[in-house]
């Protein structure tokens, strides 16, 4: 069902909280989808209490509305995101340019109830809308040879207001390797609990990959390019030493200038106590194997 928020009530506004949290229990199940494990990792999965619209939409970060966490909210409206198209280029099949509706028409939006772990050590849970990554690109056929896949956000100054500090080298540039990318609890996320997704969530389209720190999650997504070489992204350059290209949450390795064995959940209150991070932000037994072998303290 591409569509479900175009009805005039939204399932948000019709729905009361506790026939949502039901539902919510259904789905987490995924069961069809040989995602069964997705319900389990053990107590990290259980009682998943998705925070508030108002939270999930008022503490954010995509600087380039500016860098305070009230800043999207406030400037983000700012941004055109009708209508929308994303260039997918590189090793595909048939590249060039994806209008964002014609897109959604071939798509299976669904719910997905994530963990959502940022590298600054504070998280939510959030129930996204959206589709597997694998699906856009096997519309746009990955060509053999492709390894890596690289995204770019949109880049307006006219509309964004942080872009003109050299915060970052703009456009907002991040990447996943193949396997990663074509993982099915990788999404793109069109919508938050069922209503579309908002601009400073990263309208109309955003990335989401639950076992890695937030900020691979790359918001209002203009470009996709299918590469043979690791692509260079935006905090791996601005700060190499602290932030790597992989990037997967891991309570074992500390990110350079604080602790990353435990996060703040926020709407937690101020004396909430911390809870543990747990190893691929509690996905380890989807994800694990995609890393065999691999020393996870060097490749951060
Ligand atoms: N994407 C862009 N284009 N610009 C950004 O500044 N911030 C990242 C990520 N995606 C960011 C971005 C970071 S650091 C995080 S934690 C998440 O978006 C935040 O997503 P949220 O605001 O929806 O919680």
């Amino acid at each position: 069902m591409a569509h479900r928020w175009s009805n005039k009530l939204t399932h948000a506004d019709v729905t009361p909280r506790a026939a949502f949290l039901n539902r919510r229990q259904v789905i987490a199940g995924l069961g069809g989808l040989g995602l069964t494990g997705l319900a389990k990792p053990g107590a990290a999965q259980e009682g998943l209490e998705p925070n508030t619209w108002e939270e999930i939409t008022s503490y954010n970060n995509f600087y380039e509305f500016g860098t305070r966490k009230d800043d999207p909210a406030k400037y983000a409206g700012a941004l055109t995101t009708e209508p929308w198209a994303i260039e997918i280029d590189g090793m595909v099949e048939r590249p060039g340019e994806y209008d964002f509706k014609d897109v959604m028409a071939e798509m299976t939006v669904e719910e997905r109830i994530y963990r959502f772990r940022c590298v600054e050590a504070w998280s939510m849970v959030i129930p996204w809308n959206g589709f597997e990554l694998a699906d856009l690109l096997n519309m746009a056929g990955v060509q053999e040879g492709a390894k890596y896949v690289a995204f770019e956000t949109a880049l307006r100054p006219d509309e964004m207001p942080g872009v003109q500090f050299p915060v970052l080298d703009w456009p907002y540039r991040e990447g996943l390797r193949l396997d990663e990318a074509m993982h099915p609890l990788t999404i793109i996320a069109t919508g938050i609990y069922d209503r579309p997704i908002p601009n400073q969530n990263g309208a109309p389209l955003r990335l989401v990959v639950p076992w890695k720190y937030g900020f691979k999650s790359i918001k209002s997504i203009v470009r996709i390019s299918l590469t043979e070489e690791e692509p260079p992204t935006s905090w791996n350059m601005a700060i190499p030493g602290e932030y790597g290209f992989y990037s997967n949450v891991n309570p074992n390795v500390d990110h350079p200038r604080w602790s990353q064995a435990s996060e703040r959940r926020i709407g937690g209150g101020l004396f909430a106590k911390r809870e543990p991070t747990l190893m691929f932000n509690g996905y380890e037994e989807e994800v694990a194997d995609l890393y065999d072998g691999m020393d996870l303290a060097k490749n951060y």
